[in-house]
This record gives structure tokens, sequence and C-alpha cells, in this order.
């Protein structure tokens, strides 16, 4: 096969990432071409304000709002999805898909969703479908997974995969500052989703579990196999809380897979040693830390979100295609999936616990506190009573225990006329436990 002089690309959305991809592939052309063995050209742009990104890109690249111009144009190689959300993205990657091109997304929605859809397409098509920016932006995790560590059983992934909530978490635990207080400054940042809910909500890390674990357990995990909690009612005392006893609270995925159980993902906020390697990992920062049985464990850390970060992983998807279109390898590399859907239940999985509650001060109240976890074989570690703005809260550490029996003694305690409020709920993750 005659190899090709130049590798031609179509951009839908020259957003903030499509503008970085633009920007980098300028300013980087020479090295990037030497790397990628090829020449890369972004030939047509496709996005709503055509005078707009003649000004901001130049006129060296067409103008579209026009899909069709894009994936009709036979001399397109490689098709670049940075429009974000679920739809149209999803219809125009399975269209660009079927015409034979390339795709390169940055897309969690529409991986997490609709990979299982994709994929095969892209296989039978005998094209690559790239997802390398669709988790944690810069970091590269998707790339090691599918190569350099496919050689692994992988045992167990747990990653701070949002941005914007480790920078809220961060600035509660440092600045000691109330959870609305910090969401406000997070949203001015522009860190936040456009519905900040997906983040705080823990939703935007679940696409990205869900994505992460279907790859390193290669099964099949869909968002709704992904148990999510978000940080919505930890404050600023349950951090407090945390720190005196050594740990400091991260929204945590956390994705398991063993023999016995299955796999099992999970989005929560969590309390984590501090000598923890993702404890040291603060502010917006995004890190995956996986533990393999070849490669022990290592940690990938970087920036999740952002312009030049994940334009950094758009740009090399791109160069890998280009690669591969010349080596007449394209379609060698798909979302390899050959296990078994088995998803651990809920009964099996354990983990110790935090439990913050407001009661009333009197006589026999921590008894009965003590008794509704006993009656649901419920162990205890750690108890602390404190006065909290002029009420009383009762802290309690429990021994592992399963989601099913937690659920079961917070019903219970929540009756109690001694409990005014069961306030948060922090999951413990202690590294001999993982
Ligand atoms: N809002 C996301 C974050 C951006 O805060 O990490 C990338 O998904």
């Amino acid at each position: 096969m005659a190899k090709k002089e130049k590798i031609v690309v179509g951009l839908l959305g020259a957003g903030t990432v499509g503008g970085g991809v633009l920007k980098v592939l300028e300013k980087n052309a020479a090295d990037i071409a030497k790397k990628a063995g090829v020449e890369i050209v972004i030939s047509k742009v496709m996005g709503l304000d055509i005078e707009g990104m003649k000004k901001e890109f130049g006129e060296g690249h067409i103008y579209t709002k026009n899909f069709a111009d894009i994936v009709d144009d036979p001399e397109i190689d490689i098709v670049v999805e940075l429009i974000g959300r679920e739809h149209p993205a999803k219809e125009f990657i399975k269209e660009a898909l079927e015409k034979g091109k390339n795709v390169v997304t940055a897309n969690k929605d529409v991986i997490a969703k609709f990979g299982k859809e994709l994929f095969p397409i892209a296989a039978e098509h005998g094209v690559d479908l790239m997802f390398e920016a669709s988790v944690c932006g810069g970091i590269p995790i998707i790339e090691p997974m599918r190569n350099v560590m496919s050689c692994n059983k992988i045992k167990s992934i747990m990653g701070i995969v949002n941005g914007t909530t480790n920078y809220m978490l961060s600035k509660m635990s440092n600045e000691h500052l109330d959870y609305d207080e910090v969401l406000k400054e997070a949203q001015a940042k522009g860190y936040a989703e456009s519905d900040p809910t997906a983040d705080v909500g823990g939703l935007d890390a679940a696409r990205k579990m869900a994505i992460l674990s279907s790859l390193a357990f290669n099964m099949d995990i869909d968002l709704d196999d992904v148990y999510v909690e978000g940080i919505e009612k930890i404050q600023a005392c349950d951090i407090k809380y945390a720190q005196d006893l050594g740990y400091c609270v991260k929204l945590l995925g956390i994705a398991k897979y063993t023999d016995s159980f299955g796999a099992s993902a999970r989005v929560t906020p969590a309390m984590l040693p501090v000598d923890h390697p993702l404890a040291t990992v603060n502010g917006v920062y995004n890190a995956v830390f996986v533990k393999g049985d070849a490669i022990g464990e290592a940690m990938f850390l970087g920036l999740g979100a952002g312009r030049f970060p994940t334009a950094s992983s758009v740009v090399g998807d791109i160069m890998t295609v280009a690669r591969n279109i010349n080596a007449g390898a394209t379609g060698r590399l798909g979302m390899v999936q050959y296990r078994e859907k088995r998803l651990c239940p809920p009964e099996a999985m354990t983990s110790p616990s935090y439990i913050r509650m407001s009661v009333l001060d009197q006589p026999g109240a921590l008894a009965a506190i003590a008794a509704a976890f006993a009656a649901q074989n419920v162990s205890l570690r750690n108890v602390i009573q404190k006065d909290n703005n002029g009420g009383t809260d009762i802290v309690i550490i429990t021994h592992a225990v399963s989601r099913s029996s937690l659920e079961m003694a917070l019903l219970q305690l929540n009756v109690l006329p001694v409990v005014e409020k069961i306030c948060c709920v922090i999951s413990v993750e202690d590294r001999n436990l993982e």
C-alpha cells in the first residue's frame, strides 16, 4: 500500500479544546510530522461562528457549519469530534465510522454510554476510534491500559477523576471553608461543567469510571453499573474530623475486580489515609492509581481538563491514527471485552464507613445508636462526640461493612428519637484493605 504524503483531518468543534488542537498542531507542526512520519493537516473545521473561526484560526482551513462537508469529503482520513455532549456527537461519530473514517474523540458522555455500539462499528470498518482525552483530559491513561499495561490482570483502579470536586475539597481542607462557598468559587473560575451537578453529584466521574473499568477488566461496564454518590453533603467539619483521624477527604472513583466476586465500580466521597499517594493530589489535578498483578502500583497524574492538556491527548491520538494509516494497521486496537459481565453483589462490597449524625445529648443516646448498628452486625471502630454549633455531633467509624448492611443500619438510626439527622456518610479506604 502506498504511504500517504499527508494525513487530512476534519475537525468538528473549534471551541476550547478544538481551538487548542488547531494551535498545538500549528505550533509543533514540524516535530509532529517527524514523529508521526507524515504531515498532518486540518483541512476543514466545523463550527457555528464562521467569521469568528476565520479570525481566530486564520485562512488556512475551510470553515463550514455542515457535517456532510466533512464526512463526505473523500480526502479526509480522520474526523475529530470535539463538540461534546451525547447528541448529535454520537450520530456524527457513528456516521463517520460507517463511512470508513477514523475517529478521534474527547467525548466521555458518548464513549461511556454508546461505546459498546460504536467500537464494533469501528472494527467492522477497519478504522480507529480513539478516546484518550475522554478520561482525565491530559493524563495518558487509556493508551497505557490498552497497550503497555495490557499484560496485567488489573485488580483495582482508584482515581481522582474530577478536577472541580478535587479543587473544592482541597479548598475546604486547606482554608476550612464550607461547601456552598467553594462551589461558587469553582463556578466563577470556570472549572465546573455547564451543569455543575454532574461534577458535584459524581456523574462526570462515573462516566470516566465506566470507561476505565470496562478497559481495565475487559468487561462491558455501563454507566448504570457505576454506583454514584456526590460530595453535596460534605461540610468543613467532616473534613476536620477526618484530618483529626489522619485522613483527607476525596471524591474517588473506585473499581475493583476479583475472580470470586467479579467487578465493581463506584464513585463516592472517601476518606484516604494522608500517606496514600492519591492524598497528595490537590487542586484541579486528577490522578489514577492502578494496581496490576505484574506492574504492582502505578500512578498517573496530571491536568484532567483545560484547553491544552486536553488538546495534548487529542493530538497524540491523531498522530497514532496517522501512523496506523501509513502502516496499514487501523482498526487493530478496539475495546477488548472478552470477559462475561459479572458484577460484584452489593453485600460483597465492603469498606469501613464514617457516619456523622446530629443527636440529642441525653442519657442512653449512645447506647441506642450502638444497638442499631449491632442489630445489623456492624462493628464500630471509633466513636467521637462533640458539640457543633449548639447541637451535638456523634461521629462513628465502623469496621468494614457492606453497603447493604450499612443502609439497613442507617434506616434504623433514622427512626431513633435521639437521632436528629444523619448528616454525612463517607467511605473509608484504608490501604491495607484495598
Ligand atoms: N468538569 C470536569 C472536571 C472536566 O472538573 O474534571 C472534565 O471532565
